[in-house]
């Protein structure tokens, strides 16, 4: 039985590190999605475009390949952008180029053919509403705006990214709210979905809870 696990949320809420530990635990492919929209931007970054005209990033398209590669490596045309897609440049910009309707289309088409190819665990805002509505369990994970930015500045800080703490959570609450108000299938949690509020969980306990979900509603599927 093919199985889609839905996990939404605001940046920074953890669902990249918890999406993660299900997917290998259960066996599934995990598709990183905003790591799509970060690739995008960073070619268009790349090419001298400013991302915040929405004619000449669309144009784009046809010639930006991404490929998310077993094990987390991330590819645009070939080249691995596993590393530059999180820096903060890219990360200020990514909210424009994921509200332009073309640009979503395209990676959504792609996500939807990785997700057919076997059970997946899919993250990112619009997966339970609009990428993948028929999923069999579709969790909403959020966490207060501070809980967010410092998780954010650790992550950066280990990964060798300078950052300041102030800035990225200004960025946080900048991205959530383009990420909300956008037209085009924006960020907000499905009506079938399950909230988990992480502020105070460990990521350990964020992922045995999504567990017990999945395990609970499939079961209730076999009936
Ligand atoms: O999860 P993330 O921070 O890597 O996502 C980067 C950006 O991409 C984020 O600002 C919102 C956007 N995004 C989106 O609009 N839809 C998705 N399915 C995933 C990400």
């Amino acid at each position: 039985m093919k199985i889609s696990i839905a996990i939404d949320g605001p940046a920074a809420a953890g669902k990249s590190t918890v999406a993660k530990k299900v997917a290998s635990i259960l066996g599934f492919i995990y598709i990183d999605t905003g790591a799509m929209y970060r690739a995008f931007t960073y070619y268009v970054l790349k090419k001298g475009v400013d991302p915040q005209n929405e004619a000449a990033s669309c144009a784009l398209i046809p010639e930006v390949k991404i490929e998310l590669l077993p094990g987390g490596t991330v590819l645009c045309n070939n080249e691995d952008v596993t590393r530059v897609i999180r820096d903060p440049l890219v990360s200020a910009n990514v909210s424009y180029i994921a509200s332009y309707k073309s640009i979503r289309l395209h990676l959504v088409a792609l996500q939807r053919e990785m997700a057919e190819k076997g059970s997946v665990v899919m993250d990112g805002r619009d997966i339970g509403t609009y990428v993948l509505p028929n999923a069999e369990v579709k969790i909403y994970q959020i966490a207060s705006v501070e809980t967010r930015a410092v998780r954010r500045y650790e992550e950066n800080i280990g990964n060798g990214i300078k950052c300041e703490l102030k800035q990225i959570e200004e960025d946080l609450r900048r991205r959530d709210y383009i990420d909300s108000h956008r037209d085009f299938a924006p960020l907000k949690a499905a009506v079938d979905s399950v909230l988990i509020d992480t502020s105070f969980m460990t990521v350990d306990e964020v992922v045995n809870a999504i567990l017990s979900i999945i395990k609970r509603k499939t079961a209730g599927d076999r009936k």
